[in-house]
């Protein structure tokens, strides 16, 4: 398996990835192309199998840190095709992307998602450092904090952009 950046030639694929992941639904797919398209992508990366694209993943500027004044980005979405999951391809994606970020001078990345999985890769529970989320959840709003003392001090409540919103439900 190969992990590399996303190229513009990639869009059709990264679109049927995201399609297929999602069990058909196109709202993540479509998000995704917005974000590329408006350049919001801080770091957009796919998983390349025998010169096939199976999965992609996406850390974008889609948050606002509510006056926090730290650089946050947003792990989402991240998909990777049903006939290639449970083969550590989403893993790859994420440690990878998270290095990238840090590399990028990103303080912290937040995810909204199942703390079961996320856990594995350092996120931990948002308002354990002080990032509360609109969407009145705990447990599901996790933080990774990619350097020491990056959430010192912390206090706001995260919001997701607009275009965000269509992915929900
Ligand atoms: C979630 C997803 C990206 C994981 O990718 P993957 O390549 O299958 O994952 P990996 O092979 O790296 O890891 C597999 C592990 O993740 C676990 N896992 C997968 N989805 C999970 C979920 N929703 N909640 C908890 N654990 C999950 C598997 O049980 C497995 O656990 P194990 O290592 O203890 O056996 C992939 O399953 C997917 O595309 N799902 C549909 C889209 C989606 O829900 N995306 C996440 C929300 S943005």
């Amino acid at each position: 398996m190969e992990i590399r950046p996303f190229a513009e030639s990639d869009a059709d694929a990264v679109f049927e990835v995201h399609r297929r992941a999602f069990g058909g639904r196109t709202e993540e797919a479509r998000v995704v192309r917005q974000l590329h398209d408006a350049g919001e992508d801080v770091v957009s990366l796919v998983a390349v199998v025998d010169d096939r694209i199976v999965g992609h993943v996406l850390f974008a500027a889609t948050v606002d840190d509510g006056g926090a004044h730290v650089e946050l980005v947003g792990l989402a979405p991240v998909g990777v095709r049903p006939e290639n999951q449970d083969a550590g391809v989403g893993s790859a994606l994420i440690r990878h992307g998270l290095e990238r970020c840090r590399e990028a001078g990103v303080d912290a990345v937040v995810v909204l998602g199942a703390p079961g999985y996320y856990s594995r890769f350092g996120f931990e529970r948002a308002s354990e450092y002080g990032l509360g989320n609109e969407y009145g959840v705990d447990d599901e709003f996790m933080v990774d904090p990619l350097h020491e003392g990056a959430l010192d001090g912390v206090d706001g409540v995260v919001t997701y952009r607009p275009e965000f919103r269509q992915t929900e439900g």
